[in-house]
């Protein structure tokens, strides 16, 4: 199987680029360490009947930087990736993209805001071989921005063709352009994963949100994908919400963490790791 970097490979996501900024640069500018947040959530409560899925929960994307957000099972990272990705619209809370208020964020919205997403499940078209899959991510980012304008004065199969090449040279990038004309029910599920950030990354966004990517993948995968993660990281921010603590630790700049949908910890890995509350959630989860 090839590798989830394609071994030296790299994922080239500049073709389509986003020089046309679909939004703003970054604006919110933290004057004391110079770092530029590119997505914040502030004071977010969800609740599903009487049960509250986050309380109160803030948190800031850093430019460049990869944002990990953990938790014990039930803690609340889902949902707060739906807040973030715009699925769950919260109780109470804001959400800022780039110093801007998002007030009412739809799926469809989210590539003119410069980000995609992977799910926890994979989400992928059964019925579309797995370049048509990442011609969808591709095509989002089309017809989000300049290329929308530069893709508008072509004929259609040239759009078509531009659209085709984009996905194919994702793929390559992740090492997975030989099953381009495949279905994806046909593949083992982690290269159906890798199917779905190639998806994600066909829409070259400035955030990329993440839930459990390493889910169902072997060590040696889960390793490979901290490596892809990092050499992502400073082209676009990453908001990685994940279950295994050794990848978040390893690949992660700044690390929130969740329990019983409040956060307990929040700062660098080195950190956070340590935390006596942070230990107390985990060493709860695994006696039980
Ligand atoms: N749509 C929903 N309706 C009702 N309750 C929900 C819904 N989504 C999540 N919950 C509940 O909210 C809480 C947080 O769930 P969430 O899925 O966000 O946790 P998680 O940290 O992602 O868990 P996991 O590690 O299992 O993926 C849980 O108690 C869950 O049962
Ligand atoms: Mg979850």
């Amino acid at each position: 199987m090839t590798s989830l970097c394609g071994g030296t490979k790299v994922v080239e996501v500049t073709s389509l680029s986003a020089e046309e900024s679909r939004v703003p640069a970054a604006t919110t500018d933290h004057a004391q360490t110079g770092a530029v947040t590119e997505l914040e959530l502030r004071d977010v409560t969800v609740t599903f009947g009487g049960l509250t899925a986050l309380s109160g929960v803030g948190l800031a994307l850093q430019h460049g930087q990869v944002h990990g957000v953990i938790g014990p099972n039930g803690a609340g990272k889902t949902t707060l990736f739906n807040v973030a990705c715009g699925f769950v619209r919260p109780d109470t809370g804001t959400i800022e993209r780039a110093g801007r208020p998002v007030p009412g964020l739809r799926t469809r919205d989210l590539a003119g805001l410069g980000m995609a997403r992977t799910l926890q499940g994979l989400g992928l078209f059964d019925r579309m071989t797995v370049l048509e899959n990442v011609m969808v991510g591709a095509e989002r980012h089309a017809r989000s921005g300049f290329a929308a304008a530069l893709l508008a004065t072509l004929g259609s199969s040239r759009d078509e063709a531009a659209l085709r090449e984009r996905a194919r040279e994702v793929l390559d990038g992740l090492g997975i352009a030989h099953h381009a004309d495949r279905y994806p029910t046909s593949l083992p599920y982690p290269v159906r994963k890798r199917v779905a950030l190639a998806r994600a990354l066909a829409a070259d966004p400035e955030v990329l949100l993440l839930d459990e990517p390493a889910s169902g993948l072997s060590g040696s995968e889960i390793e490979e994908l901290g490596d892809l993660v990092r050499t992502l990281a400073g082209r676009t921010s990453v908001l990685l919400v994940e279950h295994h603590m050794d990848l978040v630790m390893r690949v992660c700049d700044h690390i929130t963490v969740l329990d019983f949908g409040r956060v307990i910890a929040s700062g660098p890995p080195d950190v956070v790791r340590d935390d006596p509350a942070v230990l107390a959630a985990y060493l709860g989860e695994s006696v039980a």
